[in-house]
């Protein structure tokens, strides 16, 4: 199955364009709400209509080395605060987004990047257009200038992005909508170990998805967090899978040390996603913490 291909399902068709004062009048009320929820009771910006006057939090600017920051936040199919995201985008993510031939998948790629912008800029103390990114062979993005020892993922699927932050250690997050009717047997065959396969047809069929997607997720992760991409031979590495089991690596063909140099986490998502997450080192505290763009 072409999970590309799957996503595009469901894409809907640009709305109509507003009038300019309407629109003007919309932005100014919708950058108003532009907020962040953070936990721990961090105080919570808003733009007034300029993406430039976003404040700082000290809650988000605190990351010791040890600890990991996943943020969850809920994306949107509006296009109107896609345009609002659009203003702290940078010239080539405009252009990416231009290209986009769906206004669903642009305006996840538009609302993730900007959220992405927003969250990092906190941290760095810096305005989210500022921001300049390094892309990996790969493609994997990472912070071109400013703080070099923040490092980043991002993942986004069907209406929720999970952008997890850390500090001079390699990360990759993973997050897939649970669909019933995939094909678990025949992606297995194609991206999962045989012992991955063999511990799926193992599974009874009650747990046979989750244990599908835990497993989906979980590569996933790691090859994001190496940077690999697709170039990354899925085979020759097992992760846990079974309901219930911790998140582990368990085996990478040619490399024993591989095993303790990652930690492997499942996060919470929230009802029908599954979520990974992928780390170098041991010993660290993990949080989740939602942000809310405008709805
Ligand atoms: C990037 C990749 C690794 C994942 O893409 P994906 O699952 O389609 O999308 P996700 O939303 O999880 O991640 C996309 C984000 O990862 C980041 N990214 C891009 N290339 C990356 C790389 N090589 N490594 C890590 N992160 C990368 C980007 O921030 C991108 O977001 P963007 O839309 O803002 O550019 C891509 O190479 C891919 O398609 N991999 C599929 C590999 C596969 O078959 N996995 C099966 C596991 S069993």
């Amino acid at each position: 199955m072409n999970m590309k291909a799957s996503r595009l399902l469901g894409a809907r068709a640009p709305s109509p364009a507003l009038s300019a004062q309407r629109e003007q009048s919309s932005r100014r009320r919708k950058a108003g709400r532009l907020r962040r929820v953070a936990g721990e009771g961090a105080r919570v910006p808003s733009i007034n209509g300029r993406v430039s006057d976003v404040v700082s939090s000290q809650h988000v600017s605190v990351l010791p080395d040890d600890h990991v920051h996943v943020w969850r936040v809920p994306l949107n199919h509006s296009s109107e605060d896609t345009t609002l995201s659009l203003e702290v985008l940078s010239p080539d993510e405009r252009e990416k987004a231009a290209r986009f031939r769906f206004a669903k998948d642009k305006n996840q790629f538009v609302q993730a990047r900007a959220a992405l912008r927003f969250i990092l800029g906190q941290y760095l103390n810096v305005t989210p257009q500022d921001l300049e990114f390094s892309y990996g062979h790969h493609g994997k993005p990472g912070l071109a200038n400013g703080e070099a020892s923040l490092r980043f993922n991002l993942s986004h699927r069907d209406g929720l992005a999970l952008i997890a932050v850390t500090r001079g250690r390699e990360i990759g997050v993973d997050v897939e909508l649970v669909r019933a009717d995939v094909p678990v047997f025949e992606i297995a065959d194609v991206s999962f170990s045989s012992a991955e396969s063999a511990t799926l047809h193992g599974l009874r069929e009650s747990l046979r998805a989750k244990g599908f997607y835990n497993c989906w997720t979980r590569k996933e992760a790691y090859v994001k967090a190496r940077g690999d991409g697709l170039s990354s031979p899925l085979k020759q590495f097992d992760v846990s899978l079974t309901p219930g089991d911790p998140a582990k690596l368990l085996r990478v063909r040619d490399d024993d040390n591989e095993i303790d140099r990652w930690t492997l986490q499942e996060i919470p998502a929230g009802e029908n996603y599954v979520a990974a997450l992928a780390v170098e080192g041991t010993d660290l505290n993990v949080t989740c913490r939602d942000w809310n763009l405008p709805q």
